[in-house]
């Protein structure tokens, strides 16, 4: 991570990318009470605040993995291998720090399209992406590690019933210089709308 990087907001926007490979350090216990702040910070109709989120760090992880491994494996999943199973351990005992993340349903809402709470939670984690990547950490959300095993979410307090468990993020430091993406050119995805023909 250079200065540079995140010389500017708009620079600091434009040049975050995910990265898997991490180590420690992790953000500080400071660094990660900023991280979660700004996840407050995203568009909310309603202000339902229907984001929620579970630290797991230092020895947690290692009962992560095995819980998770354990409910993918009696899951049936065929891509569980043992070398899958093995490589994913590696990858775990070197990221310092995950985040589970959920989507609260607001059952009883009418007014609110569950669509809509869905949205604000996905806001909520690009604030937690960038805040990490502007405070020169790394991060990757990946929905592997039992996301659509309900048992996992169940073993971290998040009820299937009441939350729509959205995945981990592995945050920490880089293991490796992190080259710049290659981004595409908004022209491909952007229009203008100049009034009815
Ligand atoms: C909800 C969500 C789940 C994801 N799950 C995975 C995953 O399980 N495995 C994976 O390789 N990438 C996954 N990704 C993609 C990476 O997190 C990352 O966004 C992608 O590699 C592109 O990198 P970028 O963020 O720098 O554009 C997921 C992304 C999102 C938004």
């Amino acid at each position: 991570m250079t200065v540079n990087q995140t010389a500017t907001p708009l620079h600091a926007l434009t040049s975050r990318r995910s990265f898997k490979f991490l180590r420690a350090p992790a953000p500080k216990p400071d660094e990660l009470e900023q991280i979660l702040q700004a996840a407050m910070s995203a568009p909310d109709h309603g202000a339902l605040r229907p984001w929620r989120y579970v630290v797991i760090q230092g020895e947690a992880i290692g009962k992560l993995a095995d819980m998770a491994l354990d409910a993918v494996k009696r899951s049936g999943d065929p891509r569980m291998t043992p070398e899958k199973e093995k490589s994913v351990r590696e990858w775990m005992a070197s990221v310092p720090l995950f985040i589970a993340v959920a989507q609260k349903i607001a059952h009883g809402n009418t007014k609110i399209p569950e669509q809509e709470q869905l949205l604000a939670a996905g806001c909520s984690v690009m604030n937690i992406l960038n805040a990490v990547h502007m405070l020169g950490y790394a991060a990757f959300w990946s929905t592997g590690l039992g996301t659509y095993v309900e048992e996992v979410q169940d073993a971290l307090g998040l009820d299937s019933l009441d939350y729509r468990f959205l995945g981990f993020l592995a945050v920490g430091t880089p293991a490796c210089a992190v080259p710049p993406a290659k981004r595409p050119d908004y022209r491909e995805f952007v229009t203008e709308w100049t009034g009815a023909a």
